[in-house]
Order: structure tokens, then C-alpha cells, then sequence
């Protein structure tokens, strides 16, 4: 399900084209790993923003982005300024506050913002905010769109047919933390916030 989020999500919403330069949020994680590894497929230049030193090397190492952030350590803001002079065309945003407001400071002319998931405000939903420099979307003449995989479950077929032939020629990596048992559900589930999980969260029945 996460990479078929992360299908729709970058080539329909994202709309990539080769050249230009797409920012991920939550990047190591299930979703945005493998929006990162369809934009490098796509000829993007892409900057992963991710928790941790780990989850940065893996970004860099494993995965081939050209750049990772690591927003626990270092000013988001500061650092795309350097991995990314030339402005951001397309973020794929899976965690929204501080983080899209960095991210859309320096989006370029016609940027796309796809709004995949705002995961760092699940923990108080009634109190859920918006990006305060929204104006930039004016500036910018940008596009902000949300979307959910349900949109696009007519063409699942389309792109597991695409999901299998990148992993195949190991153009697409997944990696999968797996706990085991129904008991271990409570922990699991904290780990999405902690950002304790290293990839796709499963658990083992
Ligand atoms: N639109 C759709 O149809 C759709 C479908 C599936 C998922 N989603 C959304 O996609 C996003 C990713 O889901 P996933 O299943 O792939 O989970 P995931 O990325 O594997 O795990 C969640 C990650 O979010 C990061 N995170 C948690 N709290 C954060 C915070 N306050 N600030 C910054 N980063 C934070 C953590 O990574 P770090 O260690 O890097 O902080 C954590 O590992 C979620 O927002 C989810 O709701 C949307």
C-alpha cells in the first residue's frame, strides 16, 4: 500500500520531470523511501529529509539521494539552502509543520507541493495547523494538493506492474522492520512517532 502511496503520489500528484529537484519528507521511512528511489528512477536530483544520522546514510548510501537532512541535528533551512541552490520543484510531504514550512521557503515558480501525510501533527488532530508561509504558494504561483492511495485504486495494476520491473532490475530497494506478534502492536505503533521504525513497519502474525 505505502508504495503504491508513493507511486500516485510522486508521478500523478508530483507530476516529475528529469532535471528538476524533489524534496522528500519522512524519507526513510515506507512511503518516502520509495518516493525517493522513483524520482532518482525519474532523472531528479532528490534531497531526502529524514530523523538521525542512521536513516540519513541509509538515504545516502543505499538508496543514492544526493543529499539527506537530518532535521533532528540541523536547520532544515539552512541545509536545503545548500542541497538545493537552485530552489525545490516538487516536495512530497509526509510529516507537514516546521518541516513544510522550511520546505516551502525555498520552493521555485510552479513548485508542487503534494500533501501526502502531516504526521507531526497526528498526536493532536483537533489541533492540527497549516503551513504558516502559505503565502509563498501565491508568490510562487505553486500548487499544494492532498491526495489518498483510494484515488487511484483502479490502476493498482499499473503500477505493481512498474513496482515489480524497478525492484526486479534493483532499481527499487525495500526495506521492511519487522516485530512480531499481536502483543507488539502498542510498540509498533509508537515507533511511527518515534521514528524508531527503519523502514516498512510490519508485524508478524
Ligand atoms: N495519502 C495516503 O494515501 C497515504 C497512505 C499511506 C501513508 N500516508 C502518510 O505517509 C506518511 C508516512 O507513512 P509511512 O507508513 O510511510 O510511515 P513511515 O514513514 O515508515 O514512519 C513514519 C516516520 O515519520 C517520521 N516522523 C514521525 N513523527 C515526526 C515528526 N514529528 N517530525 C518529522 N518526522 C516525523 C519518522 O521518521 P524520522 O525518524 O525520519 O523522524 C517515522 O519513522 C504518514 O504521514 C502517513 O499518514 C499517506
Amino acid at each position: 500500500m505505502t508504495a503504491f502511496t508513493a507511486y500516485f503520489g510522486l508521478l500523478d500528484v508530483g507530476k516529475p520531470k528529469a532535471g528538476q529537484t524533489v524534496v522528500v519528507s519522512a524519507a526513510a521511512g515506507a512511503v518516502g523511501a520509495v518516493v525517493c528511489q522513483i524520482a532518482k528512477i525519474q532523472g531528479c536530483k532528490v534531497i531526502g529529509i529524514a530523523g538521525g544520522p542512521e536513516k540519513c546514510g541509509y538515504l545516502r548510501n543505499e538508496l543514492g539521494v544526493d543529499a539527506a537532512i537530518d532535521y533532528k541535528s540541523e536547520s532544515v533551512a539552512e541545509a536545503l539552502k545548500l542541497a538545493a541552490p537552485d530552489g525545490v520543484d516538487i516536495f512530497f510531504d509526509n510529516v507537514g509543520g516546521d518541516i513544510l514550512d522550511a520546505v516551502l521557503m525555498q520552493i521555485n515558480r510552479h513548485a508542487r507541493i503534494v500533501v501526502c501525510g502531516g504526521i507531526s501533527q497526528y498526536t493532536d488532530i483537533e489541533h492540527a495547523r497549516g503551513p504558516a508561509n502559505y503565502l509563498q504558494i501565491i508568490a510562487q504561483s505553486a500548487t499544494m494538493q492532498g491526495f489518498t492511495m483510494r484515488d487511484y485504486l483502479a490502476r493498482i495494476p499499473e503500477a505493481f506492474m512498474s513496482l515489480m520491473t524497478w525492484q526486479r532490475k534493483g532499481e527499487l530497494k525495500v526495506r521492511e522492520h519487522v516485530l512480531h506478534g499481536i502483543d507488539s502492536f502498542p510498540r509498533a505503533f509508537q515507533m511511527l512517532f518515534t521514528g524508531e521504525n527503519q523502514g516498512k513497519l510490519v508485524i508478524d502474525l
